[in-house]
């Protein structure tokens, strides 16, 4: 079986976008690779962030995984940090790694731009650890956003100068777009879901009077029907299509077609698909946190097994490097 690799950041308010964007994927993914999936705490630290809340957004967010679907038993889940392999594979990748290539990547020119106490190293060579979780795996697919891409691409150049300067070792992962629509703003749907903007997401954790709530207030655009839509009820009928069952789908489209269509009814149909998708995941997952010690062994099973793939891989990129010496 093929490999396939991916990672989430545990930077909190984990939305239906995160969802319907690349966990709901994985899950389908797990049933057709070998599959490893990673809570990326390293990550999550490259920016701002609160340190006595980090080991309480990574148990959330996993079990918002396991919630979701992702089998333990039939994927790799693991957490980044518990695999200490991949911070030193980013250190001997770091360096034969372009500061150019790092410098131009959007992600990082964005991110620094919103750093107002200074930029430091670790946000620049994020997309090196990127590429450490993948090479260290030699994964040879990569699920990922649009957004992802540019590192992705990186990573293959990574990989192949490796093979060139040292010795044939790493596969060029592909990515695996994902096909869900990106899901924008309930709030603005001219800009994405996102954590950072408050009113614009349905998070995994709200409660179901609060999902009806956010799906009421959603910004729909007031043109005429029939034609065209506008970015608003585009959002909404992308969200029905993907909670909701494809004949309540074919029946709205019906009306917005012949311009009978009341956002009221959408608005509250939509939110029971919602609320009929999300509710058994909550309740999944506050299970799970109200057991943190089990939690935490289901983890560390797959970081067992994550770590001896990733060993084997150092132990290989060592010797091609030329270092010789034991490991102590
Ligand atoms: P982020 O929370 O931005 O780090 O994203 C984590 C994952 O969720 C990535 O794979 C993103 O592509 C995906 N994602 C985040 N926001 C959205 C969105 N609004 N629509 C679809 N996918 C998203
Ligand atoms: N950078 C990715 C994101 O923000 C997360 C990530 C880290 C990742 N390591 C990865 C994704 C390896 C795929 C493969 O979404």
């Amino acid at each position: 079986m093929q490999r396939v690799f991916s990672g989430i950041q545990p930077t909190g308010n984990i939305h239906i976008g995160n969802y319907l964007g690349a966990i709901r994927n994985w899950v389908e993914l797990q049933h057709k690779y070998e599959s490893l999936f990673c809570v990326v705490d390293y990550h999550a630290i490259t920016v701002e962030y609160q340190p006595e809340q980090l080991h309480k957004r990574v148990l959330e967010l996993a079990a918002t995984l396991i919630a979701a679907g992702i089998d333990p038993d039939k994927t790799t889940l693991f957490v980044q940090s518990s695999v200490p392999e991949h911070a030193e594979l980013t250190w001997l990748l770091t360096c034969i790694t372009s500061i150019g290539a790092l410098e131009r990547m959007t992600q990082f020119k964005e991110k620094a731009e919103r750093q107002k106490s200074g930029v430091f190293a670790g946000l620049m060579n994020y997309p090196i650890l990127m590429a450490s979780d993948i090479l260290i795996y030699k994964a040879e697919f990569v699920p990922v956003g649009d957004d992802q891409i540019q590192h992705l691409e990186l990573t293959r150049e990574i990989a192949r100068r490796f093979n060139t300067m040292f010795k044939e070792t790493f596969p060029e992962p592909q990515p695996i777009l994902t096909k869900a629509a990106r899901i924008m703003a309930l709030n603005d749907p001219t800009s994405k879901m996102s954590k950072s903007i408050e009113g614009s997401y349905i998070a995994m954790d709200d409660d179901d009077d609060t999902i009806r709530k956010k799906i009421r207030r959603a910004v729909t655009d007031p043109g005429p029907q029939g034609g065209e839509m506008g970015p608003g009820v585009k959002n909404l009928f992308t969200l029905l299509e993907a909670f909701a069952e494809p004949d309540l789908v074919e029946k709205f489209r019906a009306e917005y077609a012949n311009q009978s269509l009341r956002y009221a009814d959408l608005k509250q149909e939509l939110g029971e698909a919602i609320v009929t998708a999300l509710a058994p995941i909550r309740e999944r997952t506050f299970e799970l946190l109200a057991k943190p010690d089990q939690l935490i062994e289901i983890l560390d099973g797959g970081a067992k097994h994550a770590r001896r793939l990733a060993q084997e891989t150092v132990a290989e990129v060592r010797e091609a490097m030329g270092f010789k010496m034991p490991v102590a």
